[in-house]
């Protein structure tokens, strides 16, 4: 007996299949289909829905002719329902057929139906344009994961890890999950900390990456170890980062740079023919860090358009602008870009919108030269003589209709709004081939970055990255120009991974903390056990990690990795879904021995 309040359950019936599943040569066959109403049309007489399901969507009709009590039964039917139906597969009426849709040319005559379950009304329309606010859509996530095209980012994502872990352990590599409650490991970001109960004012740390297991795994002969593992790092978020993400994390022993490389490029080929059905050619390029930062003004370079960094100090140290002169004469460089055949789009006003955002880059300002016929179209063209025009032109390769950016500036700060410039020109004129698929290799890293802030010296990568060998001798008296065993993955402009060979003497491992300026004290209490491990017979090692969620947001070409994400939480680090983080009780607090005094609590 089934009636408006009645919520049934499964009884006896069986799925057949999946609504998405059926094809034109069930036509005839009794099915039993069960989903959500995606939607629902009563033209009185008889009473359409579509039903769905992770596989898709089918047609249900109910026709007083095929069963009057189901036909009954179908009115109250509202969006989100659950229900169960019988019935026989048929073609749809003539010119009723749906070409959108691969169940399109059927539809069930039911003859059977049950309600498994009623829904409200939901917050926003499942089936629908995406248009609540995220926040929203967050909040309600699970219908929002409804949706197919969500659920297939999921179900791809799920593809890509199952890759992953195939052919890592075809190769010889071993799944060992690594502590969550442990200790703090720099990798640049602040910790989240976890109070202890058991032991009042003590906390553990989550760990930002398994950096320090995963050698500790290789001191204790696994010689092959990955995991696909969450990270927790504290950090201010952006489309690319979330406050917990994943990691291909992978680590080898008795490697150099170029063994841990090729793992990567093969699982990069592997990856992209089998679920994208595109050929990666191999070996992937390879940037020194400093060719990085002088072709394309960054260490995450997209090659997949040109509009390189060109350098013309000498030149304008020739010119009669005072501005180039005197930037040249305290050590300034004035390097540029060309846009092809650009010129005559950029009004004055759009010129003075590229020069704020380069002025946001810490430039002071920002030369544009258009190349015309008859010479340059430009501000600072009566500083040039016309040989120089001539020489300048010819070293940028301009031609007519191009437009040619400058500006001076400390050599890094120049390069890094040139980049940024680069990269914004690109999108905001489409410049940017589709479908196009550049990885890069970036190498060559600097061991160390000055902190200007804390007036100290930074590891670029981490602590524990090896300098090259012939680079020890400058610790001591330029730090800064030693360059560290470490390589980064790029692809398309966004850094997928890193890793470098690591340190396995212990007294080089010292030395380094002594340059970061981290106390014996300090290292004892924060790495003593690794730094107790590594007298026991540390082999050489190496290895690198994958950030998991960025590769699957390029691969399934989404905007955040916020998408690929089951339950992704905003860009202030909250989950509006479970509201968290929230308060919790005094007692709770009590019994960890912490009071809060922030005086809001
Ligand atoms: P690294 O810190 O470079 O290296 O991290 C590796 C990769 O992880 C991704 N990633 C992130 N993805 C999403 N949200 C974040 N907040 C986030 N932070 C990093 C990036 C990055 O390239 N232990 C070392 C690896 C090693 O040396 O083996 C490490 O964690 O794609
Ligand atoms: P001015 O002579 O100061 O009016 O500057 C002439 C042009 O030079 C303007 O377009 C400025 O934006 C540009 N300019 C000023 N400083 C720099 C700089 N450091 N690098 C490049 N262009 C600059």
């Amino acid at each position: 007996m089934e009636d408006k309040g009645h919520i049934g359950t499964l009884g006896d019936w069986k799925r057949t299949l999946g609504c998405g599943e059926l094809r034109p040569s069930q036509i005839g066959e009794s099915v039993t289909l069960m989903g959500w109403v995606n939607a629902r049309r009563d033209l009185g007489n008889l009473i359409f829905i579509d039903l769905r399901d992770r596989t898709g969507l089918v047609q249900v009709v109910f026709d007083p002719q095929v069963s009057s009590g189901c036909h009954q039964r179908a009115r109250p039917l509202r969006a989100e329902w659950v229900v169960a139906v019988r019935g026989e597969v048929a073609p749809r009426l003539e010119g009723q057929e749906n070409p959108d849709l691969p169940t399109g040319a059927l539809e069930i005559r039911a003859s059977e139906l049950k309600v498994l379950n009623r829904a409200e009304t939901p917050p926003f329309q499942v089936d629908g344009a995406v248009d609540a606010s995220e926040a929203l859509r967050l909040k309600y996530r699970y219908l929002e994961l409804r949706r197919p095209q969500v659920f297939e980012l999921l179900r791809k994502r799920h593809l890509i890890a199952s890759k992953v872990r195939e052919y890592l352990n075809r190769r010889g590599f071993i799944d060992v999950e690594t502590p969550f409650l442990t200790k703090s490991t720099p990798e640049g970001a602040r910790d989240y900390l976890v109070p202890s109960r058991v032991n009042k004012g003590k906390f553990y740390a989550l760990p930002q990456s398994p950096q320090l297991f995963k050698q500790l795994l290789m001191i204790a002969g696994f010689d092959r170890y990955y995991q696909i593992v969450r990270c927790f790092r504290d950090e201010d978020l952006r489309a690319d980062r979330q406050p917990e993400f994943t990691q291909v994390d992978l680590e080898m022993a008795f490697v150099r740079e170029r063994d841990v490389m090729e793992i990567f490029e093969g699982l990069m080929v592997e990856l992209f023919r089998e679920v994208l059905n595109i050929e990666i050619p191999t070996p992937i390029p390879i940037l020194t860090y400093k060719e990085g930062m002088e072709r394309f003004g960054t260490d995450r370079p997209d090659l997949r358009f040109g509009m390189e960094i060109v350098d013309i100090t000498d030149l304008a140290a020739r010119s009669g602008f005072r501005v180039f002169k005197h930037a040249i004469e305290r050590g300034s460089k004035v390097k540029g870009i060309v846009v092809k055949d650009k010129a005559s789009q950029f009004s004055r006003k759009g010129l003075d919108e590229l020069e704020g955002l380069v002025k946001e880059q810490g430039v002071r300002g920002l030369a544009w030269i258009k190349v015309l016929e008859d010479g340059w179209q430009s501000p600072v063209k009566k500083f040039f003589s016309p040989e120089l025009t001539r020489q300048i032109t010819e070293k940028f390769q301009a031609t007519p209709g191009d437009l040619v950016l400058v500006v001076a500036d400390q050599e890094a700060v120049a390069l890094r709004a040139l980049g940024a410039l680069r990269v914004h020109l690109a999108q905001h004129l489409d410049l940017v081939p589709q479908g196009a698929w550049q990885f890069v290799w970036i190498t060559e890293f600097p061991m160390f970055e000055y902190n200007e802030e804390d007036q100290r010296l930074e590891p670029v990568h981490h602590p524990f990255t090896s300098p090259f060998e012939e680079d020890i001798a400058l610790l001591d008296q330029a730090p800064l120009k030693a360059r560290a065993r470490a390589y980064d993955l790029v692809l398309n402009g966004t850094e997928i991974g890193g890793g470098s060979i690591r340190i396995h003497n212990l007294a080089l491992q010292q030395k380094i903390f002594e340059i970061l300026g981290i106390s014996e004290k300090e290292a004892h209490s924060k790495f003593g056990f690794f730094l107790e491990a590594l007298r026991y017979g540390a082999p050489p090692h190496g290895g690198m990690a994958l950030g998991f969620d960025r590769l699957v947001a390029l691969m399934t070409g989404v905007r955040s990795i916020r998408e690929v994400i089951a339950f992704p939480k905003t860009t202030s680090a909250t989950c509006p879904l479970t509201d968290a983080p929230s308060r919790v009780d005094e007692a709770q607090l009590r019994e960890l021995g912490i009071s809060i005094s922030t005086g809001e609590g």
